[in-house]
């Protein structure tokens, strides 16, 4: 594991984007993990600056998306596929056709989440998967449970985090309850992992997850044991 604690969040998303650019750059054809949250915000500006100029090509990269919330269409402007366009895949030349959010909608969320897998695997894994963490040590939305799951589920929400998340919506009450999630295989399975965290809300969480026991209580300690793991980390 490396860990490498920045001064500000500009910083922060320099080097995020930078690991990015060269796991794309060296194979054009990535599969990239992406994850919402305010974390990657500035990683993704810097990304989409870097194909502007002209440095960097996402014609041929495909993604797969961390998480969605149960209920929020797509033009739902808390939605994590809305939060997407508008932060990405708008600003890139990806093709959206290979960009793919799990689809919080499904009438049948039990096939979405197995579809989804499926996907996942038919992509033959993912290369580089970004990561946030939640304050309560989530990645992705694998809440604290008493085991780490496998494949992608349906999550209740933990009121820490449908908390944290309010700041996003009208109220703590408009936060949706459930999520759906990719589960911990695919992330653990993933050529490379890069996880941004910024505030100095994060540091504790920070020193449990990686510091700390390995424990479903803290999702994120399941990391430890990735075999390729960045943790940027700035208080600012
Ligand atoms: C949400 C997302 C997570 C993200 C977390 C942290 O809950 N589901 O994937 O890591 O927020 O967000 P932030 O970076 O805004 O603190």
């Amino acid at each position: 594991m490396e860990f490498i604690t920045v001064e500000t969040y500009e910083e922060l998303s320099e080097k995020a984007a930078s690991i990015i650019a060269n796991q794309v750059i060296s194979k054009p054809t990535s599969v990239l993990g992406l994850a919402t949250g305010s974390s990657p915000v500035g990683t993704y500006k810097k990304l989409a600056e870097l194909n502007k100029a002209g440095k960097l090509d996402f014609s041929k990269v495909t993604t797969v998306n961390l998480d969605e919330y149960v209920g929020l269409t797509a033009d739902n402007d808390q939605s994590y596929r809305y939060f997407m366009n508008k932060n990405l895949f708008d600003n890139i030349n990806i093709n959206k056709a290979n960009t793919s959010v799990p689809n919080g909608c499904a009438a049948d969320l039990e096939s979405e989440c197995k579809r989804y897998d499926k996907h996942i695997e038919d992509l033959g894994g993912i290369d580089l998967q970004l990561l946030g963490i939640g304050v309560d040590g989530h990645i992705g939305f694998n809440e604290p449970d008493s085991a780490f799951a496998k494949g992608t589920h349906v999550v209740t929400l933990d009121p820490s985090t449908i908390e944290a998340n309010a700041r996003f919506f009208a109220s703590a009450a408009d936060v949706p309850t459930n999520a759906v999630t990719m589960g911990n295989l695919p992330i653990m399975q993933a050529k490379k992992a890069l996880l941004v965290a910024n505030g100095a809300n994060k540091y504790d969480i920070l020193q449990k997850a990686f510091y700390g026991p390995i424990t479903p209580y803290v999702p994120a300690s399941i990391l430890q044991l990735h075999p390729d793991i960045t943790v940027i980390y700035s208080k600012n």
